[in-house]
């Protein structure tokens, strides 16, 4: 029998360490991140605020401002390394090739501009000699594309006169717009109520299956990940500490941290659910000692944890960051 030749990651991050010089110290936001993403998984990004999700991937784009910037790694997409990238060669990849939402929709949208001026520009950066008409009539079909009704009307109005799901949608026409092969969509609902975060959700799973596109999805919400993600990367502190395929690392998390965090989804089919917050904060990003970072807040903490502990292979394509991982509990 042959062998099924393995595909090449789109994206490929090696040991990216992303860091910001503040007054207090340097802060070492991502600190010795590697993550693949396969072509066509969502691959769901989670952890609580302040673990380095959105630095991670805003890396990708080299969105990181000053004082923030990248300090060792590599980050490859179809091959080619985006570290380093002048300005001009990295515009070209935005919006064509990968494109990001931020977190904030209503921040990240123009309050000044129509919502069709800011689609069009996004489609005249990548223009390839469509015309005025063309382009229009392409930022009508991305406003169907993405559930906004009558988009000839929208088209003209301002980012204030939609609601918060619709300016949602309004960020997903604009990401997909150019037909990117990779979106980032950085915590795209966590500021709507939930049944119109499952209607976005849901919009973004059936564009990626109409698109072929590969998704890397950030939330701070495990459930999220368990309803859309092939596979999730859980992060602590700046650092990877669990990766695998969504259900497995569910059905059997490898990280106290993971567990803590299943913990804490709602059941709704249990009304008598508790949710169970991990106790302890996550440890200032400054002068970490070499030691497990969730060391202060672990259960199963014992003195060997005081080294500095890295990724382990558990097998079927999982990894966690835990010198007890595999052990039964
Ligand atoms: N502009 C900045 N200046 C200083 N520190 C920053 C800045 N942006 C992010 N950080 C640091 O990076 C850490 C990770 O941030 P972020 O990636 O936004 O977390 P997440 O998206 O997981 O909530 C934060 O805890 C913060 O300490
Ligand atoms: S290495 Fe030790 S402290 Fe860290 S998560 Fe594992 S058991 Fe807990
Ligand atoms: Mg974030």
């Amino acid at each position: 029998m042959n062998a099924i030749p393995a595909l090449a990651p789109l994206l490929s991050i090696r040991g990216l360490q992303t860091q910001f010089q503040t007054q207090l110290g340097l802060v070492k936001a991502v600190d010795g991140v590697d993550i693949d993403v396969e072509p066509g998984e969502c691959l769901g990004v989670v952890g609580e605020s302040g673990s380095g999700k959105s630095v991670t991937f805003a890396s990708v784009l080299g969105l990181v401002r000053p004082p923030g910037r990248i300090a060792a790694g590599s980050i490859r997409f179809d091959g080619r390394e985006l570290v380093g990238l002048g300005r001009g060669e990295m515009r070209r990849i935005r919006g064509k090739e990968i494109a990001i939402t931020l977190q904030d929709a209503l921040t990240s949208l123009n309050p000044s501009l129509t919502v069709g001026a800011q689609i069009l520009e996004t489609l005249h950066e990548h223009d390839e000699g469509r015309g005025a008409r063309g382009l229009r009539e392409q930022a009508l079909e991305i406003m169907a594309l993405v559930g906004i009704p009558a988009p000839g009307t929208r088209l003209a109005q301002y980012p204030h006169e939609f609601s918060g799901g619709m300016r949602q949608r309004i960020m997903l026409a604009i990401a997909l717009a150019c037909r990117p092969r990779l979106l980032i969509a950085d915590e795209p609902t966590s500021a709507l109520d939930v049944t119109i975060q499952a209607q976005v959700l849901d919009l973004l799973a059936s564009l990626r299956r109409e698109l072929g596109m590969t998704v890397v999805l950030i939330t701070h919400d495990l459930g999220v990940v368990a309803q859309y993600c092939d596979r999730v990367l859980v992060m602590y502190a700046g650092q990877a500490v669990e990766v695998g395929p969504t259900r497995r690392v569910i059905a059997d998390p490898g990280h106290p941290y993971t567990r803590g965090l299943i913990a804490s989804i709602p059941k709704l089919a249990d009304p008598d659910f508790r949710i169970r917050p991990i106790e302890g904060n996550v440890p200032e990003l400054v002068d970490l000692p070499d030691e497990c970072r969730f060391l202060g807040r672990c259960p199963l903490a014992i003195s060997a944890c005081r080294t500095r502990i890295d990724m382990r292979d558990l097998g079927a394509g999982r990894q966690a960051r835990c010198i007890r991982a595999g052990e039964r509990q």
